[in-house]
Order: structure tokens, then C-alpha cells, then sequence
């Protein structure tokens, strides 16, 4: 048994669905079900025994003392978190909430947990924290790629949230010995990404016909790996990753976000001919996100030397099953962009 939080939203999603394509181990799944998270994501799951589902908030210390002592997990997959960078710019709260007293509340109640594990089951025992390179800070054109030694130097409320968190996390290891193991992953693409993202909200806005939003002068780089490659990643350290280290995740792929948009417009007018006129003519410029980091990179090569690890799918193949899968769910992103989100969406950036 592995308890998973945050497995309703986009990476703990297809983690959930691939881990129990691959093994019978069961899944606790807590997940507050904020904008974010989805039960629609899960449905393929309905009534399998294999996986519990589970309400509730990883800020609710009584509740995950609950769940330890009952399911017995020998694992916890960290994933639940407030994600994306626009929202922390508008509304940092939140971002503070979950990502910091969130997880040092789950950090807690592991430890307690553990402290009460002995034997084998006290030593095979992980806490796996899912976290970003944001946490790194920005680089310049000719920088080298983020190693994990790499200082950090966080520049918005996310990342900064984050970087707490990956702090927290260290040090209930170092302190405590709490075997814990973090991952320090790039931009993921791939189905059930929620569409106030760059990749899902250009391919929904371009179906729309509505406006493609390119932040600034469209050059800001990011390195991009497709989910199921990172969920891969998870499982290979939860699998064999050496406590208290860190491991980045990447694709190897930096692209400039204008590449990205013009990708998906040109992969938009191949399936979907019938649009009038190329999509590439929605590109519209908007001013910049504030504080806005230039790049991201991230060097890899740690998790591939230690655990043979690295990214199957291209850029190429993974962007065409994201787009045929977005094509496919239309009726996923209907549902996902309409209420409490609209109205976000609405207040802060008026009919977007
Ligand atoms: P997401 O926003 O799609 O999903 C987050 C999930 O956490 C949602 O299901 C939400 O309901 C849940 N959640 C939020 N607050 C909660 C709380 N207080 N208690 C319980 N559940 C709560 O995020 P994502 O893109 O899937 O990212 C998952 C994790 O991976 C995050 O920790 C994020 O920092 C990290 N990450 C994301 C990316 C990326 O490109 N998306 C890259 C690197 C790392
Ligand atoms: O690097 C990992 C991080 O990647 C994760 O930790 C975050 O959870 C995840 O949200 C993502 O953060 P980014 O800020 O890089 O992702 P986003 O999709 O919001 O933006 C990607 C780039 O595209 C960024 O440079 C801003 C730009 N952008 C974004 C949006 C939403 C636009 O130009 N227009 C847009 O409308």
C-alpha cells in the first residue's frame, strides 16, 4: 500500500492510473479537490478495490494520522500542491497553505508514523517529495543546466513555497532521519493537464478560437517532459532512490514558449483542417508575467547514471498523443473550465 496525495490532479492523476497499470500494490488517494483536482480523472478506476479514494486535506494532521494507522502505507507519493505560478502571483495564500504548512504537516505525521515502524518495514519506508526546478531559479542563455547542487534561488510565490517545502523536507532528514527522497522535475505536458497551463490552454483556446496568450516576447525557455515519462521517474526512485537525496527529472528538451505555441497550431491545422485558417493567425502578445523567470534547464544525468532513467518519448511524439487526447476530452475541458474556475479566470483576466 502507497498513500499518494494529490492524486485527483494532473501528475497525481496519470501516476495513480499508471501505477495500478503496472502493479496490484493498492493506492490511498487523498486529494482535496480544489479547481485542480478531478474525479473525473479517476473514473476509470471506479470500483476497482485497488484504489481508496480519499476527501480531505493534507493540512488535517488528525486525518492523516487516520489514514497512516489504518492503511499502513510503506511510502507516501507527495504530489498535492497549488501549482500553478499565475495563481500565486494573484493569490499567494493558498500557495503558503498547501505547499508549506501542508507538507510540513504531512512531514509530521510521517514522521510519527515511522518513528513507530521497525525492523524492515522502518528501513524500506519513503517519503517521496514531488518538487520543480522553479525552486532553482532562472538562468541565462549561455548557463549551464540546473544540477542538483545547484543553489536555490526562487523569484515567485510558487517556487518560493516550493523551495520551502524542499527545505522542510531536508531537514526532517537530516534532523530527524525521516528517509526521505525529493525529485525536482521540469514542465510536464500530457492528458488531464488543467487548461490554465501553457500546452492545454493553447490547444483549448485555439479549438475556441479564442486568443493564444503568449506572455512578453514569447522567449521565455522551458525544458518539457511528458508526464508519463515523469511518473516513470517517481517510480524508479521510489524504487531505488537513496534516501536523503535529491534527484532532478528532465526531457532534455528546452523549447522557447513560441516554438511550443506554433507547434501545437501547426499539429491543429493538420487534425483539424477544417478550422478557418491557420490557427497561428490567434497568436496574440500580452504583457509579461511579473517577475517572469527567462529559463529553465535541467540536467538529468543523475537519475540516468543511478537509476538508468531517462525520457522515452521525443517532444514529437509526446506533444501529438496530448494533442489527440485534448481532441478526444472535449467534453473533459468543458466540464473542468466552467464554474468556480470560470469565474477566477473571469475576475482576473477578464473573457480569456
Ligand atoms: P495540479 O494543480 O494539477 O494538482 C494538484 C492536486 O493537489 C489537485 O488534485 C488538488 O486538488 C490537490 N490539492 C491541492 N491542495 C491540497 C490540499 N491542501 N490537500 C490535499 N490535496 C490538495 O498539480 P500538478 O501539475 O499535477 O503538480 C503536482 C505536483 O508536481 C506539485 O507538487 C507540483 O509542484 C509538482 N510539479 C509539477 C510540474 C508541472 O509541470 N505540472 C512540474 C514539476 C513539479
Ligand atoms: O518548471 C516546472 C513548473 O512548470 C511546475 O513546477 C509548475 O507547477 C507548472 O505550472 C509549470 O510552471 P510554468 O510557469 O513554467 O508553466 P506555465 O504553463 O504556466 O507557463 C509556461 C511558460 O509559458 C511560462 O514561461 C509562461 C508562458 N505562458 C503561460 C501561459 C499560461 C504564456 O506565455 N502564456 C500563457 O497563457
Amino acid at each position: 500500500m502507497i498513500l499518494v496525495t494529490g492524486g485527483a490532479g494532473f501528475i497525481g492523476a496519470n501516476f495513480v492510473l499508471d501505477w495500478l497499470g503496472q502493479t496490484d500494490e493498492p493506492v490511498v488517494n487523498l486529494d482535496a479537490l480544489t479547481y485542480a483536482g478531478n474525479r473525473e480523472n479517476l473514473a476509470s478506476l471506479a470500483g476497482d478495490a485497488r484504489h481508496v479514494f480519499v476527501h480531505g486535506d493534507i493540512c488535517d494532521r488528525a486525518l492523516l494520522d487516520r489514514l497512516l494507522a489504518e492503511h499502513h502505507p510503506r511510502a507516501i507519493v507527495h504530489f498535492a500542491a497549488e501549482s500553478h505560478v499565475d495563481r500565486s502571483i494573484h493569490g499567494p495564500a493558498a500557495f503558503v497553505r498547501t505547499n508549506v504548512e501542508g507538507t510540513f504537516t504531512l512531514l509530521e505525521a510521517a514522521r510519527a508514523y515511522w518513528s513507530g515502524l521497525d525492523g524492515d518495514a522502518k528501513a524500506m519506508f519513503r517519503f517521496l517529495h514531488v518538487s520543480t526546478d522553479e525552486v532553482y531559479g532562472s538562468l541565462g542563455p549561455a548557463d549551464p543546466a540546473f544540477t542538483e547542487t545547484k543553489g536555490f534561488e526562487p523569484n515567485s510565490p510558487y517556487s518560493a513555497s516550493k523551495a520551502a517545502s524542499d527545505h522542510l523536507v531536508r531537514a526532517w532528514h537530516h534532523t530527524y532521519g525521516l528517509p526521505v527522497v525529493t525529485t525536482n522535475c521540469s514542465n510536464n505536458y500530457g492528458p488531464y493537464q488543467f487548461p490554465e497551463k501553457l500546452i492545454p490552454l493553447m490547444i483549448a483556446n485555439a479549438l475556441a478560437g479564442k486568443p493564444l496568450p503568449v506572455y512578453g516576447d514569447g522567449q521565455n525557455v522551458r525544458d518539457w517532459l511528458y508526464v508519463g515519462d515523469h511518473c516513470a521517474a517517481i517510480r524508479e526512485v521510489l524504487a531505488r532512490g537513496r534516501a536523503g537525496e535529491t534527484y532532478n527529472v528532465g526531457g532534455w528538451n528546452e523549447k522557447p514558449n513560441l516554438d511550443i505555441v506554433h507547434t501545437v497550431c501547426t499539429l491543429l491545422d493538420e487534425l483539424r483542417p477544417d478550422a478557418a485558417g491557420p490557427h497561428a493567425r490567434l497568436i496574440t502578445y500580452v504583457a509579461d508575467r511579473p517577475g517572469h523567470d527567462r529559463r529553465y534547464a535541467i540536467d538529468a544525468r543523475k537519475i540516468e547514471h543511478e537509476l538508468g532513467w531517462r525520457p522515452v518519448e521525443t517532444f514529437e511524439s509526446g506533444i501529438r498523443k496530448t494533442i489527440a487526447w485534448y481532441l478526444e476530452h472535449q467534453d473533459w475541458v468543458a466540464h473542468v473550465q466552467s464554474g468556480a474556475y470560470r469565474e477566477w479566470v473571469d475576475r482576473n483576466y477578464g473573457q480569456r
